[in-house]
């Protein structure tokens, strides 16, 4: 198997660095190639993610990206560039943030609920393509807008998949939208939400405001089991339900194409956090988790368990005390042990 390894800015490099000293911890003979974008190698050529960086890529069987963002450049010219232009190019519409509490876990909000939710996030549509436009920039008239699209086709596929992983877990789902004011993408989502209920009696579907979803993953959110979402309502929830598990420290994600044409891309929710890149206090734990995600996807089931449970152990025993990048990646490997080995039926490792 091959990984495409993209480290990108800020703390990017520092907690994959982590990441893939974990990855060849548990299997060794994953070979990894990297691609430098981001920041520098925009400075340096002017490129974002151009197709032949983009064809390269696409010959890996999953992408593990560390952060993409820069206060040197301007502001969204890297994320949208390179982040979500390869979600896009690469049909991201699945983008999964799992949330489960870890004992010992930071508490960043009040209450002691164990946590095991779920946020499918849609990953291609709402107001994330681009298209809207200004007018009479930089008068006092000027307009500007973002249009939310939202396609059947889109919204099904996102749905379905919410639906499929509700059937294997507490089967709810929660649809989180805001059709008393978004009319017409409100009306789509209820709709294709209660059509795709029929074929899952047994999963229970409720619905719920996007305002009200922020007040109950606050107040109760251990009610929720599935969340499925637009973009942009997801990219807020999942920075909330990131704080519910601990801290974006811990929250990790995927990025799917559901038909498997594409290599999914796992990444930390978490930015590229320049106020402390470069001084070795990242916390690489998402990047890490973001890892195990990458091997659950790839049916390396008992490789990505050893991480998690190795991950639970370290957060268990971390306590408060901060540590530095390289500690914590060195005490999650150090768990991780030498008998999750991979079997010797898989090739030895080629160098990276
Ligand atoms: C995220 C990030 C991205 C998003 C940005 C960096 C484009 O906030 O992955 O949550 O909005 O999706
Ligand atoms: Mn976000």
């Amino acid at each position: 198997m091959k990984i495409a390894v993209i480290p990108g800015d800020g703390i990017g490099p520092e907690v994959i660095d982590q990441a893939v000293r974990t990855l060849h911890e548990v299997a060794p003979a994953i070979e990894t190639s990297y691609f430098d974008l981001g920041a520098r190698n925009y400075r340096a050529t002017g490129r974002l993610l151009d197709r032949e960086t983009l064809h390269e890529i696409r010959q890996h069987d999953a992408i593990l990206l560390g952060a993409i963002g820069d206060p040197t450049v301007p502001a969204g010219t890297l994320e949208r560039g390179i982040l979500l232009e390869m979600r896009f190019a690469l049909d991201h519409h699945i983008n999964l943030r799992p949330t489960k509490t870890m004992p010992g876990a930071p508490r960043v909000l009040a209450g002691d609920a164990n946590l095991d939710l779920l946020v499918v996030r849609e990953g291609t549509e709402g107001p994330y393509t681009g298209n809207g436009g200004a007018l009479r920039v930089g008068t006092p008239y000027e307009v500007a807008t973002e249009v939310s699209v939202n396609t059947r086709f889109g919204v099904d596929r996102l749905l379905r998949e919410a639906f499929e992983r509700a059937a294997v877990r507490r089967q709810r789902v929660t649809i989180v939208h805001k059709p008393n004011v978004l009319a017409f993408a409100g009306s789509l989502w209820t709709r294709a939400a209660d059509e795709l209920a029929t074929l899952y009696p047994e999963v229970e579907v409720d619905h719920m405001l996007v305002d009200a979803a922020m007040l109950h993953l606050v107040t109760n959110p251990a009610r929720f089991d599935v969340i499925a979402t637009d973009n942009l309502f997801g990219d807020l929830i999942t920075d909330l339900t990131s704080a519910l598990g601990g801290g974006v420290g811990l929250a990790a994600s995927a990025n799917i194409d559901g038909s498997r044409r594409n290599p999914a891309m796992f990444e930390p929710v978490h930015g590229s956090a320049p106020d402390i890149a470069g001084r070795g206090v990242a916390d690489p734990t998402a990047a890490i988790l973001s890892t195990a995600l990458m091997l659950h996807h790839l049916g390396l089931s008992h490789e990505a368990n050893t991480i998690d449970q190795a991950v639970r152990d370290h957060v268990a025993s971390r306590g408060q005390q901060s540590c530095s990048t390289e500690e914590i990646g060195e005490q999650i490997r150090s768990r991780v042990g030498s008998e999750s080995l991979t079997p010797p039926r898989r090739r030895p490792a080629a160098s990276s």
